[in-house]
């Protein structure tokens, strides 16, 4: 038996390692022109040491519109900090989104799994499609934690968390892992009805143990939570170091609120980001009805591109007058090849903006609904 300290004649290399590569080798020109990587890809995809992947164990339905999925990841993972994201890379139609969702588990889970928890929004590609086919077994491209909305290494002695919709799924990130050392802690969680309310099971176990003071809103009946109200809800408000995660509309608005109180500095906001949007030159432009992906240089417009794609466009003048090329944008960043205008469009916005495809090119990736 070969002890695996004795060297070969190459030197310092092992012999057991050097019988290894050349048996790796020789599996290589067997499997040519598939490298041997390429089946482990397929029969192990989590070990893939280059692309980091996730593997869906389990499927739990929160509301009617929203999945938990308990997620074991691949090698190179790096545990999260509550509070933090991931980004998750599903292919839809043959074209992989990318999408950011927060992770609503505990930290250092003895199991190695985190979860996410993804609310299918209206015309929400991604968010969607997990609803609707995410199943155990699945894989997902994966990407390393990353984010700022944290809790503090010193916790504060009162907290509020201000959330809606799945703006509630850090702070739940967070009261998992966190909640031992906080002291004081009110959650005001805003959601159309009480059905839809994630978490609104375990947020109630909560505040029935009393570990948090619970304030709902359900702005179906109610409307939407103005930031005074909140004043008469939480009298202590600036007294608390505040998390809020939620729509835009509701950000800006307690920013202002804490803002104009001098209290900015206790306030720290967590923006859905599906994507980070940087405006650079050209991009992959999606028209996602047909799957079709072009190459879209800096100094073509989307329409040449598309065109040369194989993607069937409509056109009129070519020159910005006609407006017979417009198509919504889901997602992206465009200029106007004219005078350099930049237009961006998020998905967490909710809107879909016509541009007009032949005096604008792609300044980041691009999605089209068409
Ligand atoms: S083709 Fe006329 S405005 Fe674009």
């Amino acid at each position: 038996m070969l002890s695996p300290l004795r060297t070969s004649r190459l030197g310092h290399v092992p012999v057991t390692q050097t019988l290894r590569n050349g048996a790796w080798r020789v599996v290589e020109l067997i499997t040519t022109p598939v490298v041997p990587a390429d089946y482990l890809d397929v029969i192990a995809p989590l070990r893939n040491p280059t692309v980091l992947r996730a593997r869906i164990e389990a499927v739990r339905e929160e509301t009617p519109n929203a999945v938990t999925l308990e997620l074991r990841p691949g090698r190179n993972w790096q545990p999260h900090q509550p509070g933090q994201y991931v980004r998750l890379g599903v292919d839809v139609d043959g074209v992989r989104l990318w999408r950011a969702y927060s992770v609503s588990s505990a930290a250092g889970r003895s199991d190695g799994r985190f979860t996410v928890t993804v609310n299918a929004v209206t015309d929400g590609v991604v968010s969607g499609y997990l609803r609707r086919h995410a199943r155990r077994g699945m894989i997902v491209n994966l990407d390393l934690p990353a984010g700022d909305f944290l809790l503090p290494a010193t916790p504060p002695a009162k907290a509020l968390f201000v959330t809606a919709g799945s703006g509630i799924t850090p702070v739940m990130g967070m009261l998992r892992s966190s909640l031992d050392s906080l002291a004081d802690v009110v959650v005001v969680h805003s959601a159309r009805t009480p059905e839809d309310a994630v978490f609104g099971a375990d947020l109630r176990a909560l505040a029935a143990d009393g570990r948090i003071r619970l304030i709902e809103r359900h702005t179906g009946a109610d409307g939407r939570l103005k930031p005074d109200e909140l004043s008469s809800l939480v009298p202590d408000l600036f007294e608390r170091e505040t998390w809020a995660c939620g729509p835009g509309t509701m950000l800006d608005d307690l920013t202002v609120h804490w803002t104009d109180a001098g209290f900015d500095d206790r306030l720290h906001v967590e923006r859905f980001r599906p994507t980070v949007l940087v405006a650079g030159e050209g991009g992959t432009v999606t028209f996602e009805r047909t799957g079709t992906v072009a190459d879209a240089p800096g100094g073509t417009s989307i329409l040449e591109a598309g065109e040369a794609a194989g993607q069937l466009m409509a056109s009129g003048c070519r020159m910005g007058i006609c407006y017979k090329c417009v198509l919504p944008m889901r997602e992206g960043i465009v200029r106007d090849l004219r005078d350099g205008t930049i237009t961006a469009v998020s998905e967490v916005d909710g809107d879909k903006v016509l541009i007009q495809t032949c005096i604008n090119a792609a300044a980041a990736p691009c999605r089209f609904d068409a």
